[in-house]
């Protein structure tokens, strides 16, 4: 039987109050500081990200720091993260934001206005809300997920939709504190992970991550970082990985260079990073 709502926070906030996990993003809440930590946790498990995000903000420690930075800075110490098209879109939120840009320097404080901004979607702008904002705004991530499917979905065998998790998210939800009431939530569901079967595996939503190894993100992670060493033409990228066919290699490098990550340059024939 599932809990009553009432018995179900108590459960939540008690097992907060003696576990609290405490990570770089949650004592200073700044706008920058929670933008980078959850696109940073969009893909990443939250031990990488503590040890990124940490020397992220030393070589970058605010939004106008991230708008000079070049794209092959912040590409160098995003290496390790993967999914390098959210480096792109920091530095293009960073850009809007900063004075120069549309914003006027402050980070928007609606779930609209939030959605607009490269990289972030219905659940991260949900999740800014809440960290930056203190603002209360139903989502759902992965932790989040797991707990509302034990608590409240233990006897359904059909796949379950995150619709019908928001649902009971919005109605569980502490709108006096949501930013401590995700952190306590986020925690519970990374406790339930390391104590049982992952509950997200009941899911329709859940995507198990395909392997690295031999998929076509390790060759687009090998070709960025092989340019990011140095300006390299096609012939040179194509022999320093010969695993893979040639084809492959310029449809990377045409996809790479489309995407805004590198640029030909007809002169010289070869590629930097953009
Ligand atoms: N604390 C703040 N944001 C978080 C996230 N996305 N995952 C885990 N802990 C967090």
């Amino acid at each position: 039987m599932s809990p009553s709502i009432s018995h179900f926070k108590k459960i939540i906030w008690t097992y907060y109050r003696k576990n609290r996990r405490d990570m770089p993003w949650r004592n200073k809440t700044t706008s920058y500081y929670v933008v980078l930590s959850e696109i940073m946790l969009q893909q990443t498990q939250v031990a990488r990200v503590v040890e990124k995000f940490t020397s992220f903000i030393k070589h970058f420690p605010t939004w106008q720091a991230l708008t000079r930075a070049s794209t092959k800075d912040i590409l160098q110490e995003w290496s390790g993260l993967g999914y390098n098209r959210r480096a792109l879109y920091l530095k293009q939120i960073a850009k809007e934001i900063t004075d120069r840009g549309k914003k006027k320097g402050v980070l928007p404080s609606t779930y609209e206005e939030l959605c607009e901004l490269p990289g972030i979607g219905p659940n991260t702008a949900g999740s800014i809300l809440a960290f930056a904002f203190n603002i209360p705004h139903a989502f759902i991530e992965t932790n989040i997920r797991s707990v509302f499917i034990h608590f409240f979905f233990k006897d359904t065998s059909e796949k379950i939709h995150d619709q019908d998790i928001l649902t009971l998210v919005e109605k569980t939800l502490d709108t006096d504190n949501p930013r401590e009431w995700y952190y306590a939530l986020m925690d519970y569901g990374a406790y339930l992970k390391n104590t049982q079967a992952n509950p997200s595996r009941k899911s329709a939503h859940h995507v198990r991550q395909t392997p690295f190894k031999g998929s076509n993100r390790e060759l687009r992670s090998h070709i960025l970082k092989y340019i990011l060493k140095k300006p390299t033409n096609t012939q040179q990228v194509v022999k320093s990985f010969p695993r893979a066919p040639a084809e492959h290699i310029t449809k990377n490098l045409n996809a790479l260079e489309k995407e805004g990550f590198i640029m030909y340059k007809e002169k010289t024939g070869l590629y930097h990073i953009a």
